[in-house]
């Protein structure tokens, strides 16, 4: 018999009035795997990961964490089940520092950490792996965009998730910035953290990823292992189409 999967959608869909922003989508990921997804924008990554917390409801198809059937819960109740994600736009606590946006998460998380001494304490370890330790006493609004990206990141593993996923944590990224982002990620594998990494930069799902999916239109196009998906014409016609989309538009 195999383990239950950490994560397990089946036939999950979402319409959004005639747009079928994702569609059957049906994907097993195992503990300690890292599952990158990838796909044109508007392919429904995001919609993927807002099922998945919660934060949206699914037309059809069930979410199932470690094989509870948690389709439609409300988000906290998934993060209770060792769920945390991050945002693609952030979004910190704006009226509180740096440190206490990390300590909320540890105060009212799953693992309910009830004393302050404690919180600030774990508050503190998260912010020195996240590179955030300097900056802790700061407004978030102070932050440069690598900085509040790394504070959603803190953020979501402050909860000391199991599942974590993460939409375009990269996205707007340096070159070293990306690096020490990926960084961490292999931390969290080594530690057994089952990761959906959502993100455009290939170089970074290629250093990550034990598998990739393909998205496209809300449908899986395909999925394997990372060299593979990445060198299928399929999948290279689907991204060129989209930059071409885009010149034309004057997009970016
Ligand atoms: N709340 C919403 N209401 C209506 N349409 C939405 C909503 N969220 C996403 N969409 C649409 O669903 C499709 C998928 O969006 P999204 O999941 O954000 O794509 P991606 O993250 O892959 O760029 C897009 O066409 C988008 O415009
Ligand atoms: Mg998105």
């Amino acid at each position: 018999m195999t383990a239950t999967p950490v994560l397990r959608t089946e036939h999950l869909s979402r319409r959004f009035g005639g747009l079928n922003a994702v569609s059957d989508v049906s994907l097993s990921i195992p503990e300690g795997e890292t599952v990158g997804v990838i796909g044109p924008n508007g392919a429904g990554k995001s919609t993927l990961i807002n099922l998945v917390t919660g934060h949206l409801k699914p037309s059809s198809g069930r979410v199932l964490i470690d094989g509870r059937d948690l389709t439609g819960a409300r988000p906290w109740v998934i993060t209770h089940a060792g769920v945390a994600r991050t945002f693609q736009i952030v979004k910190p606590f704006r009226g509180m520092t740096v440190r206490e946006n990390v300590a909320i998460g540890i105060l009212y998380g799953p693992h309910g950490v009830r004393r302050m001494s404690h919180a600030r304490e774990q508050a503190t370890r998260v912010l020195e792996e996240t590179n955030l330790a300097d900056l802790a006493e700061r407004a978030p609004g102070e932050l440069s965009v690598a900085d509040a990206r790394r504070l959603e990141f803190a953020k979501a593993l402050a909860l000391r998730p199991r599942l974590l996923l993460l939409d375009e944590v990269m996205a707007g990224l340096r070159h070293r910035e990306i690096e020490s982002s990926l960084e961490l990620i292999r931390t969290l594998k080594t530690r057994g953290i089952t990761i959906v990494v959502v993100e455009h930069v290939m170089r970074a799902i290629l250093a990550v990823s034990d598998r990739v999916v393909v998205l496209h239109h809300g449908k899986v196009l395909t999925e394997g292992r990372p060299r593979d998906v990445l060198s299928d014409p399929q999948v290279v016609e689907a991204y060129l189409g989209h930059r071409y989309a885009q010149r034309r538009t004057g997009g970016s």
